[in-house]
């Protein structure tokens, strides 16, 4: 068990000790260490266990600290992030020598975005230092949307959880880079729809499927899993497939009469796509702790975070390798 809590003071001293502390943010909770420390880079990706090939996300508590870390801000980031900052976007920016290759495994650009939450924009405030922090779960995992998410896989291997309760978006910041032109590329759909970002920034292409070699881990075909097989696809023919097998359901609005409700999680009654992916992560956190062999779950529409939504929910369903 790790200690949990809101003292940001003690928050402060480890980070500023190059420990570690899981944050909360709006989208996802993040494990969280200097970003300009090698030595806490290191440990988070131990913690982890993720690939150093695998770059991290910088944290900042504005527009101002960014540009500390990158060279030159071009006008369509800049505009994204005045528009959007703080926020579920993560601008891909060239990164200055301050900032460790580590962070960015290598790469010449580096993700950095300002999160939209009370208590960790107050954290970053008062450090001196930008964070660096992935999804605060082992990796390839389901990423965590509360403080116990946290505390359930790497409760032992951290010394502080921050909580600030459940994250109200609920699933990762959208990733935006540049091509040489100014024009924005999207590398993962995230909380921030397409449409938000083209209605600022112009039309953006889509990059967020690669298979060996990603810019992009969340570009994995296999992500943001749970430990259970996932299947994806209309309820009504999956529910025939797996009759008499012992399944959980992932429905958008509507239960299935078939299904113990137990077994079922509605990810939004009214049709609401925000409040459906608020609820994605945690829908499948507890479907795999329940006794059943197999989680089915339906394609939600493809409007504004459906998109994302059923980004994650494919990854989730993609064959292991
Ligand atoms: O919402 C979020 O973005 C959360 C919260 C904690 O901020 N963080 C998060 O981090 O999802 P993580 O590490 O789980 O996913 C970050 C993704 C990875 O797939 C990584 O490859 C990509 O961002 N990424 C980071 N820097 C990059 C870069 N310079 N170029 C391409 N991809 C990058
Ligand atoms: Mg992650």
């Amino acid at each position: 068990m790790a200690e949990t809590g809101t003292d940001l003071a003690k928050a402060k001293t480890l980070l500023e000790s190059g420990a570690l502390v899981a944050i909360p943010t709006e989208t996802v909770y993040g494990l969280a260490g200097n970003a300009l420390n090698e030595k806490a880079l290191l440990a988070i990706f131990e913690t982890k266990n993720r690939p150093q090939f695998d770059p991290l996300i910088v944290h900042v508590a504005s527009l101002e600290q960014a540009r500390d870390l990158v060279i030159g801000f071009p006008p369509a980031a800049e505009n994204l992030a005045k528009e959007f900052w703080p926020g579920p976007l993560t601008l891909l920016l060239r990164k200055k020598n301050i900032v460790p290759d580590l962070a960015t495994s290598g790469l010449d650009t580096v993700g950095i975005r300002c999160p939209d939450h009370p208590l960790t924009l107050s954290l970053l405030q008062k450090l001196s230092f930008p964070l660096a922090a992935p999804s605060a779960n082992p990796f390839g995992y389901v990423s965590p949307t509360q403080a116990s998410h946290v505390n359930d896989q790497l409760g032992s291997r951290i010394g502080y959880i921050l909580d600030g309760g459940i994250s109200r978006v609920g699933i990762e910041s959208t990733i935006v880079g540049f091509t040489p032109g100014d024009k924005p590329v999207i590398y993962r759909l995230g909380g921030l729809s397409v449409e938000q970002v083209e209605s600022v920034a112009g039309p953006a292409t889509l990059q967020v499927n690669s298979s060996s070699n990603p810019k992009a881990p969340g570009q994995l075909k296999s992500h943001y899993a749970p430990g259970k097989p996932v299947k994806m696809g209309n309820l009504q023919h999956l529910l025939k497939e797996y009759a008499g097998a012992r399944i959980g359901v992932i429905a958008f609005q509507h239960p299935l009469k078939e299904v113990d409700p137990s077994f079922q999680i509605i990810l939004s009654p009214q049709g609401d796509m925000a409040e459906a992916a608020a609820n994605l992560f945690r829908a499948l956190r507890e479907l795999d702790k329940k006794p059943i062999d197999t989680i089915l779950a339906e394609p939600v529409p493809e409007t504004g975070l459906g998109r994302a939504i059923n980004d994650r929910l494919q990854r989730a369903a993609a064959d292991k390798f």
